[in-house]
């Protein structure tokens, strides 16, 4: 493992309060596994025994019916983990994750994983930090789902996704209108005449392979009518 791999996990929220030591010893039983874009990582109803870093790419995390209908629950990046619901309750995957572009995890086991909660409490409050990420964003996607239009959860989702730059709001991310359509429960065709009608509007701007947000974005489309 060389020292750019130490730089990376030292930032990974997850080892934060580990000693040196201990990172060391972490590193020592870690894989790395590389992924092409596409590739399944893990499949929902899987018995595998392992946490995942992602040292970089983007992953999704995502459900999927037997008719091919998807949803995306989250999309993970560099620095951050997955895998860890299985290993804590011992049951099968919760849901699938499937590498978004050319993707290097590290994969510790169950056995090294556990062994080094056991001694660090710090590493079980990181989890429970994530999990309560992960449900207060997934109370968030319901209430879109249940009670926004879906004008309103297309905006709501681009303004999650945005991040300041240059005094601007701006989602960057490599993002298909599928994938949009996948978040928030919509067909890839309804999507794509709210993003022209947005940018009709002004409410978005498309640059290069950017969207530009106004921040006006939410208040006025909350209020906008059912589709
Ligand atoms: P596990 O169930 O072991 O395998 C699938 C993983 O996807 C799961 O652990 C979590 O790490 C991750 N995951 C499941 N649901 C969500 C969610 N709503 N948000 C973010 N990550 C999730």
């Amino acid at each position: 493992m060389n020292s750019s791999m130490n730089e990376l996990l030292e930032n990974v929220v997850l080892f934060s309060g580990l000693q040196e030591e201990e990172l060391k010893a972490m590193l020592r039983v870690a894989v790395a596994k590389n992924y092409a874009k596409h590739a399944i990582i893990l499949r929902e109803g899987d018995k595998t025994d392992a946490l995942y870093i992602i040292t970089s790419g983007k992953v999704k995390v995502m459900l999927s019916t037997v008719g091919g209908k998807e949803v995306i629950l989250a999309m993970l990046g560099k620095s951050e983990f997955f895998g860890e619901m299985a290993l804590l309750d011992e049951q099968p995957r919760s849901a699938d994750v499937v590498a978004m572009e050319p993707t290097q995890l590290l994969v510790i086991s169950k056995t090294d994983f556990i062994n080094c909660l056991a001694h660090n409490p710090q590493m079980s409050f990181r989890i429970m930090q994530g999990l309560i990420q992960r449900l207060r964003s997934a109370d968030r996607k319901i209430q879109s789902l249940a009670l926004m239009d879906v004008y309103g959860r297309v905006a709501r989702t681009l303004l999650e996704l945005a991040k300041p730059e240059g005094g601007r709001l701006v989602v960057g991310e490599k993002l298909s209108q599928q994938d949009l359509a996948d978040m928030i429960g919509a067909s890839r065709e309804m999507v794509s005449r709210i993003l022209k009608d947005l940018s009709l509007s002004g409410h978005i701007r498309f640059e290069a392979r950017k969207i530009i947000v106004n921040q006006e974005l939410p208040g006025k489309l909350a209020h906008a009518s059912k589709m």
